[in-house]
């Protein structure tokens, strides 16, 4: 269990009420799965939705890849019906859409205690992944991260945001540029993960890859996706590359040897380096032993 909440680079999102598209997702070795019941799924497809993601969780075996369901927003009339006919799934957690307020989380929390302690399964095993897409989600960020202990990773929702704003989509994204900020911020103040924004053009592949970079400078842990062939990309940028995993290990190695000499900061390679460089380079170490990319342990 433990091994899904560290790694999720790519979140691949498919309609609920396609079978066939979760067992392609399957093959992909993604690091996450969202079967999804909210908006990917038509209205009258809610309810077969909800049995085909039952059926998947029941009986497909899906690797070493999170199993996530998106449910309907909290307090809608489909949200509860989601929870209650899913559950019974077990999927190892919940991406919560439009959050807005901790009293929403906190509810699906208690549903879950109860149905955990109901079912014998271990209390607080199955996580929320709540996507802050709204003007009142963006002003409650730091609430809704602090909401629950089950609050495993906030995601940034785009599309959703500009539309409630009333906010024009660019290719730069500046009108969303402060909540985009805002969510990796609250994200990281709390210890917990960041996803970025969907991209959405699906040919696009240069334009996914540079939104992946500029993600990842941001401190962004993953990506949302929504086509197979984003998968791949996503997943090399979100882990580091081989350069960044030498060039980290050369400057905690250097610094060792400086700190031995007694010398806070030094030169490496005519550049300076103190503790936040440091600091730096033992993030990409650690992404690195999380994407199993560096064996000694
Ligand atoms: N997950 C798993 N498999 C997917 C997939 C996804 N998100 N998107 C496409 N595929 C599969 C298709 O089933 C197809 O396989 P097949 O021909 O063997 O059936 C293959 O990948 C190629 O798909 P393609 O023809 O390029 O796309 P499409 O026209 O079938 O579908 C979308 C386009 C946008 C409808 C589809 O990518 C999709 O459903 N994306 C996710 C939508 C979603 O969940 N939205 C809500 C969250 S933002
Ligand atoms: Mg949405």
């Amino acid at each position: 269990m433990s091994q899904h909440t560290t790694l999720r680079r790519a979140l691949l999102f498919m309609p609920g009420d396609s079978l066939r598209k979760i067992e392609k997702a399957i093959g992909l070795g993604v690091d996450s799965i969202v079967m999804d019941l909210e908006d990917g799924v038509a209205f009258s497809q809610k309810a077969a939705a909800r049995r085909i993601v039952v059926q998947a969780l029941q009986t497909l075996d899906f690797g070493r890849s999170e199993r996530l369901v998106r449910m309907n927003p909290m307090g809608s009339e489909l949200a509860e019906d989601d929870l209650r006919s899913s559950i019974v799934g077990r999927p190892d957690g919940y991406v919560l859409p439009k959050a807005e307020f901790a009293e929403q989380i906190e509810a699906v929390d208690e549903f879950l205690r109860l149905e955990e302690q109901a079912r014998g399964w271990p209390a607080g095993q199955i996580k929320l992944l709540p996507i802050v897409e709204t003007a009142l989600g963006v002003m409650a960020v730091r609430e809704i991260a602090l909401a629950s202990p089950r609050v495993d990773a906030l995601l940034f929702g785009a599309e959703d945001l500009a539309g409630d704003m009333g906010a024009q989509r660019t290719p730069a994204g500046w009108e969303v540029f402060y909540a985009r900020s805002a969510v990796v911020m609250a994200a990281k103040a709390y210890r917990v993960q960041a996803i970025d924004q969907v991209f959405f053009d699906l040919n696009d592949l240069a334009g996914f890859e540079a939104e992946c970079r500029a993600g990842r400078q941001m401190a962004y842990d993953g990506k949302m996706v929504i086509h197979p062939r984003q998968v791949e990309i996503a997943q090399r940028i979100f882990a580091p590359s081989e350069e960044e995993i030498q060039a980290a290990r050369r400057i905690i190695q250097a610094h060792d040897e400086a700190q031995a000499a007694g010398l806070g900061a030094f030169a490496l390679d005519g550049r300076m380096v103190d503790r936040p460089v440091v600091r730096m380079a033992e993030q990409v170490v650690r992404k690195a032993r999380a994407a199993g990319m560096m064996e000694d342990a």
